[in-house]
């Protein structure tokens, strides 16, 4: 038997980055959540994942959504990933946002942003499994936000990225 919080440090150990997750509620409200089970699914069809835990405030409205906007956040954005990782409806606050495909809310400043289309929900124990085939991507370069056995972290980068050394440094 595994114990639950065993396992949740050891998945800890798997360095992500860190992703805010967008969508429109049935009354047109605007809904986010931090996420870092983005993950790269399919090249051809482009496909993306991510799971919601099904006891999440805006699992109703990802359950009913045709469309999500998945967030890439930059070193920067620490606040950001803090602001959308509480339970609740007034996330977006004070924040400017754009639009998105199907009117999804879209926020700036990320290192890449991937518009989907809602392609399969799968059951996926105490999470929901949601993949999204992209419809549009745009990035941007800068350094990424990363978490690491339950802390942020930003990684020392210099341009351009496919010559930069990445060193971590773990946020305090
Ligand atoms: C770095 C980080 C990553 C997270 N990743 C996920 C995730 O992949 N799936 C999930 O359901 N919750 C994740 N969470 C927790 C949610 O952000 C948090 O439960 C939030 O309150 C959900 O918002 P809601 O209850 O308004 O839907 C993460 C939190 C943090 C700080």
């Amino acid at each position: 038997m595994i114990d639950a919080r065993e396992l949740r440090n050891a998945l800890g150990h798997f360095a992500t980055g860190v992703t805010v997750v967008t969508t429109r509620g049935p009354s047109g409200e605007p809904i986010g959540v931090t996420v870092n089970s983005f993950a790269a699914l399919s090249l051809d069809p482009p496909l993306v994942l991510w799971s919601l835990a099904k006891r999440s405030w805006s699992l109703p409205a990802f359950e009913a959504a045709s469309h999500f906007a998945i967030h890439v956040l930059a070193s920067d954005q620490q606040a950001l990933s803090d602001r959308f990782a509480k339970a609740g409806h007034d996330k977006f606050a004070a924040i400017e946002v754009g639009q998105g495909v199907a009117n999804v809310p879209l926020l700036q400043s990320c290192t890449a942003v991937f518009q989907c289309s809602v392609e399969h929900r799968y059951d996926g124990g105490d999470h929901v499994i949601l993949v999204g085939r992209v419809e549009l991507l745009h990035t941007r370069s800068a350094a990424p936000l990363l978490f690491y056995r339950g802390r942020y972290a930003t990684p020392e980068y210099e341009q351009p990225p496919a010559t930069g050394l990445l060193k971590l440094l773990l946020a305090a």
